[in-house]
């Protein structure tokens, strides 16, 4: 459907204290996937090309505001929070009134589509109503506010049920709380709100019966999608929105040509991409900025946060990767940890139980076993023999180790750095290397073997 909505402002509804998430932390930056559940309804509405977006905070607002700064969004603060009326008053002074329509929303929708909201605007428009509120209808209407109709289907009013009476609770066609408006016929009706409601709060649901009052249309559209508008009021319904969020995620990556094993157990944040053909088992977690190319195979048990991962990379069981780069056809794992920094090339391998430190491992270097590598330079084709460790701190300070290309680091080898080990050059087995070893030559550096007699006691 293409609509241009360039005409319409938004109102997101983000202060209220969310009593029932019981946490310190505001209830939209809870994450979702990996982004705050309020990044959601703001990139929906940035979609669609909006004049205006105004954010109401409260409760937090500091910390809400800080962490949307790069959006293109203006918040205003409303403090007290005296209600879903009160909210949209507060913003009201911040729209340019260059907006015939104002959308208002709450910020706990992050299943919302923004084919939802274009539906909504059309019928705001085909029926030239002063407000037009998007309901649906549940077997189960719980707390929602009810849509109040006459004979014809005309909208009365939305009553909270909270103070409806008997026969208005058996209406099964709720409010989603989200709506679009005339924009003077907005901010004239939030004049006339007051409080005489069972919360004692101004009610933006108050605006219809408004519009009603002055003979102005009213319009509805009952949604068939029952979970584009569900809201998030406790953790209960954050994990049933978090799963239906990742699910939607899982299949965008699968229709895109991506194997996931057991989809209903592969966390995938929403940044995230990954090429076709990749095959990823049970139980990984691919989180932030992190790519993955074509044709990798990820093992269960896998996580991976905010790094690049090339194509053809076999990621075996229990790995773990943060901020690295992964280069075409590199094997990591079982059981290898990547922190920050690490910077693997071409067909470069690393095996069980290898911890690699901001290091660059060139092209073809394999490290297969039991070793630690930490602020390392290792050279092409550099072949790291179990249980080698880089000695990069000294309690105070860091140092670097460089291992240039075609060396042999044989098992159980202590690279003291700073240190250099010179191309071509080969460490025996069990050497604590303190000193820089040229080009081509074996260090060896440990206590020579010794073969004594025994002399075993006759009893
Ligand atoms: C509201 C609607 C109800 C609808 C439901 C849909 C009213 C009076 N009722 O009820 O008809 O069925 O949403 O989810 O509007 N907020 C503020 N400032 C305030 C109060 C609330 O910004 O002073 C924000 C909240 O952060 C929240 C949203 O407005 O995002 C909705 O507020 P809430 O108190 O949850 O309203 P409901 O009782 O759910
Ligand atoms: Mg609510």
């Amino acid at each position: 459907m293409h609509v241009s909505l360039t005409n319409i402002a938004a109102v997101v509804l983000a202060a209220g204290k969310s009593t029932r998430m019981k946490s310190r932390l505001a209830k939209v930056l809870h994450p979702i996937m990996g982004k705050p559940m309020l990044a959601y309804p703001l990139e929906t509405l940035q979609g669609l090309g909006l004049g205006q977006i105004v954010v109401v905070v409260g409760h937090q607002a500091e910390a809400v505001k800080s962490q949307f700064s790069h959006y293109p969004v203006e918040f205003v603060v409303q403090e007290p929070q005296l209600g879903t009326g009160h909210a949209v008053q507060v913003a009201a002074p911040a729209l340019t009134g260059l907006q015939k329509c104002v959308i208002v929303l709450c910020g706990d929708v992050p299943l919302l589509q923004a084919d939802t909201l274009r539906e909504l605007y059309q019928r705001h428009q085909d029926t030239g109503a002063a407000a037009t509120v998007l309901t649906v209808e549940l077997s189960v209407p719980g707390s929602y506010g009810r849509i109040v109709k006459d004979s014809q289907g005309n909208v009365l009013k939305i009553v909270e049920a909270r103070d409806a009476t008997p026969a208005e609770l058996s209406i099964r066609e709720i409010n989603t709380g989200i709506y679009c408006f005339q924009q003077p016929f907005l901010l004239e009706a939030l004049q006339t709100l007051r409080p005489d409601n069972d919360q004692q709060e101004l009610y933006l649901t108050d605006v219809i019966a408004a519009a009603r009052d002055r003979n102005l249309p009213v319009a509805s559209l009952k949604t068939a999608d029952k979970q584009s508008f569900q809201g998030i009021n406790t953790r209960v319904e954050l994990a049933a929105v978090a799963s239906l969020v990742r699910r939607q995620i899982n299949e965008k990556h699968m229709l895109n040509g991506v194997t996931l094993m057991d989809p209903d157990a592969t966390y995938i944040e929403s940044e995230v991409s990954i090429g076709a053909d990749t095959v990823i088992f049970p139980n990984c977690y691919l989180m932030g900025r992190t790519s993955i190319g074509e044709e990798c195979l990820v093992e269960p048990n896998v996580k991976i946060s905010d790094s690049r991962i090339g194509s053809r990379v076999t990621i075996k069981m229990g790995t773990v990767i943060a901020e690295s780069q992964v280069a075409d056809e590199v094997q990591l794992g079982p059981y290898a940890h990547l922190r920050p920094l690490s910077d693997l090339r071409l067909k470069a391998r690393v095996g069980n139980f290898v911890e690699v430190k901001k290091s660059v491992l060139h092209a073809g270097v394999k490290a297969n076993h039991l070793t630690y590598i930490g602020d390392a330079d290792i050279g092409e084709g550099v072949n790291v023999g179990a249980g080698t460790i880089t000695c990069n701190y000294d309690g105070k300070n860091k140092f670097k180790t460089t291992i240039e290309a075609g060396a042999f680091i044989g098992s159980n080898t202590a690279l003291v750095a700073p240190v250099t080990v010179g191309e071509g050059a080969y460490v025996g087995a069990g050497s604590t290397i303190t000193k820089d070893v040229p080009p081509h030559k074996l260090a060896v550096a440990r206590g020579r073997q010794v073969n004594l007699d025994r002399k075993i006691k006759k009893s």
